[in-house]
């Protein structure tokens, strides 16, 4: 039994050195296409697994869909015969490291919508040959990889630790930062023995410069939930922060950019018109339902939670502020909002802020049109709405431009000089220098 183990773990160890260990990154999205390419440009083949058969074809044929990774790349990387996409299973049994980078959602309830996992856990098992390292990167609730993915994959009949190698890594891909990507922000890895983690840490190491070994799969995935949750607190509370500062007449992004000169004890966070994405509103939910299951009440998160939900509302609630004091009512006025996605930079809609309080607009049968550089057609939460032109002759025609999304590749200039009212809910005006008595901030 020993001798199994111990040559389970070297053969794992040698071949990830000499990068003959075959990858495959189950889940393409912003999380697994860019470990993927990563690895094929370190040597590696790297099989890529998806379900989604759009996105199979597009990157067999070069084209990417995430806009960090330009279609180049793909067409470059899929050049040099390394890179195959499939949405063929079998390629598991042939691969000695899996990396899972399925989604995570929250279900209409709030609750941790972890089928994603388990139906890839699933077909790894019908695809596991013993010989492998699995690592699971996809953002849950602690206990997820001993509890669920663990018997999962020992109903095969094969023993993790004896057989294969289990683990759990978060990934923390910050799309849009143009600083920080996969390759540069350390990467955390939690298994059940110190073999595990130290090969986890070994797969890693080839493409990330700084990888930390913690002592659980838990202890990694907690770390994860505690990153998000000091976020999601931090930015409820700059949030509420706002909403007084706006009470007193005080510029909260003034307040801010004061208190950073702080050299300690203070870190900026910034408010907006709510949060979105993938991650902040789902994953501190994830920790309050396990803390639950425990008798644990997690207030912050909750507090934090209900202060952030509660913003897209109060967005609109200014709107129709703004509008009342130059006469004029929501209904029938023509309101533009610009930027549609959850944060700028990003092509990605999913929990955007946008989405709400684009719906309440049109409840209050505003005439509303919208744009963002990265979405020309919204079709989704019961939105269906074509991108209309920036243009001079536009803009004019609007009562008020409501700034979303603040993304980068817009002319703000143009916008301040042909609007009559702007809210800001990003600041961006001031960050780009622009002074104009016709912006209002959030
Ligand atoms: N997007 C981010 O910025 C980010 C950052 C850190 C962590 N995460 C976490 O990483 C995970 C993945 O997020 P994402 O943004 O990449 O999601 P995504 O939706 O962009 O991509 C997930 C991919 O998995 C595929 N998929 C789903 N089920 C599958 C299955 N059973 N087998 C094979 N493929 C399957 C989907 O078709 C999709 O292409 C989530 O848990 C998320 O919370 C995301």
């Amino acid at each position: 039994m020993k001798e199994k183990k111990t040559s389970v773990y070297l053969e794992l160890k040698k071949k990830i050195k000499s990068k003959e260990a075959v990858i495959t990154v189950v889940g393409l999205g912003y999380v697994g296409l860019p470990i993927a390419l990563e690895f094929v440009k370190k040597g590696f083949t790297v099989n890529g697994f998806d379900l989604d058969a759009r996105r199979v074809k597009k990157l067999s044929r070069g084209v990417s869909y995430i806009n960090d990774i330009p279609s180049r790349e793909v067409a470059k990387i899929k050049k040099t015969g390394k890179f195959h996409v499939t949405k063929n299973e079998k390629v598991l049994s042939s691969s000695d490291v899996i990396i899972i980078c399925v989604p995570t959602p929250l279900r209409k309830v709030k609750e941790p919508d972890i089928s994603f996992i388990l139906a890839a856990s699933r077909t790894l098992r019908r695809n596991l040959r013993g010989g492998q390292i699995i690592i699971l990167e996809s953002t849950t609730y602690p206990g997820t990889t001993r509890e669920v993915i663990l018997p999962s994959l020992e109903k095969s009949g094969l023993k993790q630790d004896k057989d294969f190698y289990l683990a759990f890594s978060p990934e923390r891909i910050d799309p849009g930062n143009l600083k920080y990507d996969f390759t540069n922000i350390p990467k955390v890895i939690g298994a059940f023995s110190k073999r595990g983690t130290e090969l986890g840490k070994l797969v890693y190491s080839n493409v990330i410069k700084k990888v930390v070994g913690v002592e659980s799969p838990e202890a990694a995935e907690v770390t994860k939930l505690l990153e998000n949750t000091f976020r999601i607190v931090n930015i409820g509370l700059v949030n509420e922060f706002a909403r007084l500062c706006h009470k007193l007449g005080i510029d909260v992004w003034e307040v801010i950019e004061a208190a950073k000169t702080k050299p300690f004890g203070f870190m900026p966070f910034y408010p907006g018109p709510g949060i979105g994405g993938h991650c902040i509103p789902a994953d501190p939910m994830y920790l309050s339902w396990k803390a639950r299951k425990v008798g644990f009440e997690t207030k912050m998160i909750d507090l934090a939670a209900k202060v952030n939900r509660d913003v897209p509302a109060h967005i609109v609630e200014r709107a129709g502020e703004l509008l009342k004091a130059r006469g004029k009512k929501l209904k029938g006025s023509k309101i533009f909002v610009l930027g549609v996605t959850y944060k700028k930079d990003v092509n990605d809609l999913r929990e955007s802020p946008a989405l709400e309080v684009i719906e309440a607009l049109k409840k209050k049968k505003v005439e509303l049109r919208y744009y963002d550089p990265y979405i020309p057609y919204l079709d989704t939460a019961g939105i269906k709405e074509k991108a209309t032109r920036l243009t001079k002759t536009m803009l004019k025609k609007q009562d008020l431009v409501l700034i979303i999304t603040d993304h980068t590749d817009v002319d703000y200039k143009m916008i301040s000089r042909e609007s009559d009212l702007i809210f800001d809910t990003r600041d961006v005006m001031k960050r780009n220098k622009i002074e104009s008595k016709h912006v209002v901030k959030l």
